[in-house]
C-alpha cells in the first residue's frame, strides 16, 4: 500500500514570532496570500498524501476551520453576487481526509510525534513540520521522492537535508553523513536525472542543535521525514534531550545505533526550505511568495524598487 498518511506537528507556542502568534497559530500566518499550513497541506497532497494527521495544542483551533468546509461562507459568497471568489476555496474539496489529536502537554517535538502513535502506529508515515514550506509556492515533490526512497531501499527513515550557514548549525538537527556522501545507485524509475533527486546519503548520525564546534556537517534537517512504525517505540524510550524536550532527532538517533538503515536526501536548490519559525525567514518567504504573485506581485516589485531608490537617495543626501 502506497505511504499516504503525514502527521503534521502544529502545536508550538510559537514564542519566536510573539505578539503575532499570542492568540492565533503560527502556522496560520499568511505567506503571500495564504496560510502557512495551506501550503503544507497542498505539497502534501501533491505528493501522494490522502490523510492529514494534525498533532495540536491549544489556541490552533482556526486550523481545523481552515480545512472545514464552511458552508455558510460558500452561500454568503453566492447571495452576494461573489461567485468568483468561489475558487479561493477550492483547496476545501481537496480528495483528503483530516484527523486531529492534540498534544496535551508540550513536551517537545518528538512528544508530538508520539501523540499520533494511536491512530498511526502501525504503518509507514511521513513527518511534515507545519511551520516550513518547501519551494517557493510549495511546488516541491520532495515528499513523494522520499517516499519512493524509502521504499526502493527499504530505509527505517529517510529524512530531507538541507545546506545552511556553518553558524546556523545550533538551530537544527544536523546529519553526520557516511563519508564521502554516497550517491543512490539508481534515481527512481520515471524521476529524470540524478539531479533532480537530490543527493541520497546514509546517516552514521544526528545531533539536536550543535554547538558550532562540534557539529559533523553543515547539512541541517529540513522539516521533512519518512519513518517506518518502529519510530514510535523508539520514541516511547528517548529520555528529554536538548531543552528538557523529547527530540524527535534523539529518537532517529537511537534508530541508527541499534543499525537501522536512515538516508538523507538533499533538497535540491530549486526546493529551498521557508521557515516561518522566525521574523527572519518569515518576512523574507512574504516577500517573496508576494514578489512571485502572478497578480500583485509586478506591482510590488516596481512599488520596492522605488521604495528602496528613494532610500538610497535620501541616504546620499
Ligand atoms: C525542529 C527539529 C530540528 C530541525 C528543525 C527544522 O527544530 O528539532 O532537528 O532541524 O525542526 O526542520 P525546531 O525548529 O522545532 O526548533
Amino acid at each position: 500500500m502506497p505511504i499516504d498518511l503525514a502527521i503534521v506537528p502544529v502545536a508550538g507556542h510559537g514564542t519566536r514570532l510573539l505578539p503575532s502568534t499570542k492568540s492565533q497559530p503560527k502556522e496560520m500566518l499568511p505567506v503571500g496570500r495564504k496560510p502557512v499550513v495551506q501550503y503544507v497541506v497542498e505539497e502534501l497532497a501533491s505528493s501522494g498524501m490522502r490523510r492529514i494527521l494534525f498533532v495540536t495544542g491549544p489556541g490552533k483551533t482556526s486550523i481545523e476551520n481552515h480545512f472545514d468546509i464552511n458552508v455558510e461562507l460558500i452561500s454568503v459568497l453566492r447571495e452576494t453576487g461573489k461567485e468568483e471568489l468561489l475558487e479561493e476555496l477550492e483547496f476545501e474539496r481537496k480528495d483528503l481526509q483530516y484527523f486531529y489529536t492534540r498534544q496535551r502537554r508540550q513536551l517537545g517535538l518528538g512528544h508530538a510525534v508520539l501523540c499520533a502513535r494511536p491512530l498511526a502506529g502501525h504503518e509507514p508515515v511521513v513527518v511534515a513540520l507545519g511551520d516550513s514550506i518547501i519551494g517557493l509556492n510549495a511546488q516541491s515533490d520532495i515528499v513523494r521522492r522520499m517516499t519512493d526512497e524509502f521504499e526502493r531501499a527499504d530505509a527505517d527513515a529517510v529524512i530531507a537535508f538541507e545546506t545552511v550557514p556553518r553558524e546556523d548549525v545550533v538551530h537544527y538537527g544536523i546529519a553526520k553523513p557516511r563519508s564521502p556522501l554516497t550517491p543512490s545507485p539508481s534515481p527512481p524509475e520515471g524521476r529524470g536525472e540524478k539531479s533532480s533527486v537530490g543527493e541520497v546519503f546514509v546517516l552514521d548520525d544526528l545531533i539536536e542543535k550543535p554547538a558550532v564546534a562540534e557539529a559533523p556537517s553543515n547539512l541541517a534537517v529540513a522539516a521533512r521525514y519518512v519513518f517506518k512504525p518502529a519510530i514510535f517505540d523508539l520514541l516511547a524510550q528517548t529520555p528529554p534531550g536538548k531543552g528538557g524536550e523529547i527530540q524527535l532527532t534523539d529518537a532517529i538517533r537511537l534508530m541508527i545505533q541499534m543499525g537501522g538503515r536512515v538516508l538523507g536526501i538533499q533538497l535540491p536548490a530549486s526546493e529551498r526550505r521557508f521557515d516561518i519559525g522566525n521574523f527572519e525567514s518569515y518576512f523574507q518567504a512574504f516577500v517573496e511568495f508576494a514578489l512571485a504573485d502572478s497578480r500583485y506581485g509586478p506591482a510590488l516589485r516596481d512599488f520596492l524598487r522605488s521604495h528602496l531608490a528613494n532610500e538610497t537617495a535620501d541616504a546620499r543626501r
